[in-house]
């Protein structure tokens, strides 16, 4: 099994996550192999706090993984990949060799919104890495309120599962991975160790170590370069599109920023309602026909606002925005 814990969004508890995660399924008697892909490499001073050495830790912030992976996994049963924050390369060759991707989120629209890239990025392992899956996991919550029920309704327009267990804002996360250990250690019998238990029951982690998904891995090395001369001949993104808009039956005019599946940033110098509705039209760079959708402001400062799409629009943004077909 090989489980990566991934969000471009940074502070979600990717890495307290992946800590924990790992430590459980030691307690299943698995040889685990911890792979910090962030090229901060916290998760080694993490290791020498007490010289917690039950698991191996390598620091390999490369976007070779996909291709160093069989190497790196031989005599493991488990392999547990800690994420950076924002960097694509490395990011999308830790999707090439992963079979289950969690994506902490924590429980707020910005934080769904901020989770599009993640989400195209899987989309795109996938086509090389078939046995890819993705599923979310709530995360930071604060306890004793309903946040968790709420992002769930925030997350039903996007097609992917989401974990029931949900992991709560707790002090125990934090005090023991200062202290070097992971909560079950740290805090046995607490909520916290609870959470962590649940989780791992709920994902299963037996289908141990599978020698023929890593031959698979090795075949996408080859279309993997192929995609990496697409992405550079293809920006995905063209900045700067002049958009029309309307909120509150008036119309306004600005220009589109940045767009992904699920919002846009719309570089504007008028100020507007959080949580107003917005319905934009512009034109397609690819065939310059008008492009309509509607959506939410969740974000208005003196650059401009933040738009979040009523409905994901990953194909619509795919044909207008790229050069592909
Ligand atoms: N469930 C939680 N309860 C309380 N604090 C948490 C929880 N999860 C993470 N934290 C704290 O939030 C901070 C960020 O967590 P963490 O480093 O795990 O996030 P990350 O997603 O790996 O961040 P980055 O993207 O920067 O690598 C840390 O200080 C951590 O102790
Ligand atoms: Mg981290």
């Amino acid at each position: 099994m090989i489980i990566s814990l991934i969000n471009h969004k940074g502070g979600v508890g990717k890495t307290t996550l992946a800590i924990n995660i790992a430590f459980y399924i030691t307690t299943k008697e698995q040889k685990i192999l911890f792979i910090d892909a962030d090229p901060q490499g916290k998760v080694l001073q993490w290791q020498a706090i007490c010289d917690n050495n039950t698991f191996d830790v390598i620091h390999h912030p490369k976007d070779t993984l996909h291709a160093d992976i069989t190497e790196l996994a031989k005599g493991y049963e488990c392999i547990v990949i800690d994420a950076p924050p924002s960097n694509l390369d490395i990011n999308l060759s830790i999707l090439l060799t992963t079979k289950l991707a969690i994506i902490p989120i924590e429980p707020s629209p910005l934080s769904i919104w901020a989770s599009e890239d993640t989400l195209s990025l899987i989309e795109d392992a996938r086509r090389h890495n078939s046995q890819l899956e993705g599923r979310f996991l709530i995360s930071r919550r604060v306890v004793g309120t309903a946040q968790g029920r709420d992002v769930r309704e925030e997350l039903n327009g996007i097609d992917m599962a989401v974990i029931n267990t949900e992991i709560c804002q707790r002090t125990d996360y934090v005090k023991s991975l200062k202290e070097g250990l992971s909560v079950l250690q740290y805090a046995p019998g607490s909520e916290a160790a609870k959470e962590i238990s649940e989780l791992c029951e709920e994902i299963k982690f037996d289908a141990s170590y599978s020698p023929s998904f890593l031959t698979d891995i090795r075949r996408n090395i080859d279309d993997y370069k192929v995609r990496v001369i697409e992405k550079k001949q293809h920006p995905r993104i063209v900045p700067f599109v002049a958009v029309d808009f309307a909120v509150q039956g008036r119309a306004y005019r600005g220009s589109i920023h940045n767009i992904s599946a699920g919002g846009a940033f719309i570089e504007t110098r008028e100020s507007f309602d959080v949580g107003a509705e917005i319905t934009m039209t512009f034109l397609s760079s690819k065939d310059r026909k008008p492009i309509k959708i509607t959506g939410e402001i969740v974000r208005s400062g003196p650059q401009g606002i933040g738009v979040r799409f009523k409905v994901p629009q990953r194909d619509t943004i795919n044909k207008a925005v790229t050069h592909e077909g």
